[in-house]
């Protein structure tokens, strides 16, 4: 028997794969499916303050083994997401689950993170610094110094489980300076990676972009692996033990969770391909990974995670 079980900080999650924040967990109906499903925990819709309705449409494009999006953090405020996890803890008290938050300004980050501190919330908050799809405003995870300075001002009331939703990063020395950053912070967990920003997907026949915003999108799916491997394994070997990793990108299959996890990460998130299968993917997942770790001898995700080698060892 495989255990697919993982732990981050001193929650134990009965499976390590779950949805990746924005796919299919919008609303009530999305989460309860979530629920019901063997995914190990949920995140929500990332929140704003107040309800958004996010970019004009179209907005999204699935292609063969991925998609691009520009949606603009449609979702229904802050409130709507506080209260569905609040009613799921009272009733589920031995399961933690993750919130996912994204104010467009540092204000509005500040003042969710206060609403939730506030209440009697116990999950993990995963504050979302790496959205590609709000114009005007960069992607907080680019600018190192704004990151301190967020963080800086975070952690001086929050005082529960809360990690960040990076960008990815393609430049060694970023790796090396995003890294320095988080260690001085005593995050939960970082999870890495949010979509690739700004590609650009064209409809040949038509001679026209594929969605609106100039065909400007974040992209996953298949294309992107690579990438956030790349960045899971990057951030592994640069974040102190205390900040567990969440692997998220180009998951499709039990070997890309496989992979993830020999990169370092402590659950995996998949978003694409959950939007393409719905809940019944993690039922397919856990197949595949537990196949995967059986033919291998391994029982448990701690025989294999982070052990990735090189042909330096
Ligand atoms: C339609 C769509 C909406 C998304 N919305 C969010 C969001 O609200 N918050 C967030 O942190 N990431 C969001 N993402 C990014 C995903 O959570 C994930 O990081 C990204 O898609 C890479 O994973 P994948 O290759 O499995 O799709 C969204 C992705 C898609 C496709």
């Amino acid at each position: 028997m495989t255990d697919l079980s993982t732990t981050i900080a001193d929650r134990t999650f009965s499976n390590c794969m779950m949805n990746a924040a924005g796919v299919r967990c919008a609303d009530e109906n999305d989460l309860n499916q979530l629920i019901a499903s063997p995914a190990g925990a949920y995140v929500t819709k990332s929140a704003t303050p107040n309800v958004r309705e996010g970019n004009p449409e179209p907005r999204m494009k699935s292609l063969p083994g991925g998609c691009i999006n520009s949606m603009g953090l449609p979702n229904h405020g802050l409130d709507y997401y506080l209260d569905f996890v609040l009613k799921d803890q009272a009733a589920r008290p031995d399961k933690t689950n993750l919130l996912s938050i994204a104010g467009t300004t540092l204000e509005d980050n500040l003042a969710m993170l206060h609403k939730v501190a506030d209440s009697d919330f116990n999950g993990f908050v995963e504050l979302n610094l790496s959205c590609p799809n709000v114009p005007g405003k960069p992607q907080v995870g680019y600018d190192f110094d704004r990151v301190r300075e967020i963080l800086t001002q975070v952690f001086a009331f929050y005082d529960k489980p809360l990690g960040v939703k990076l960008p990815p990063y393609f430049d060694l020395v970023h790796f090396d300076q995003i890294a320095a950053v988080l260690n001085d912070f005593p995050l939960t967990f970082v999870n890495s990676i949010n979509s690739v920003g700004n590609g650009l997907v064209i409809d040949p026949n038509a001679e026209r972009v594929a969605i609106k915003l100039g065909g400007l999108g974040g992209i996953g799916g298949t294309f992107i692996k690579p990438t956030a491997l790349a960045n899971v394994r990057g951030l592994s070997l640069r974040l102190k033990p205390e900040i567990a990793i969440i692997g998220t990108g180009g998951v499709m299959n039990g070997t890309d969770v496989f992979e993830h996890i020999l990169c370092g990460a402590s659950m995996v998130q998949v978003g694409t391909q959950f939007g393409f299968e719905g809940t019944r993917i993690f039922k397919r997942l856990s197949k595949e990974l537990s196949a995967i770790m059986a033919a291998k001898g391994y029982q448990s995700i701690d025989d294999f995670k982070g052990k990735l080698k090189t042909f330096d060892d």
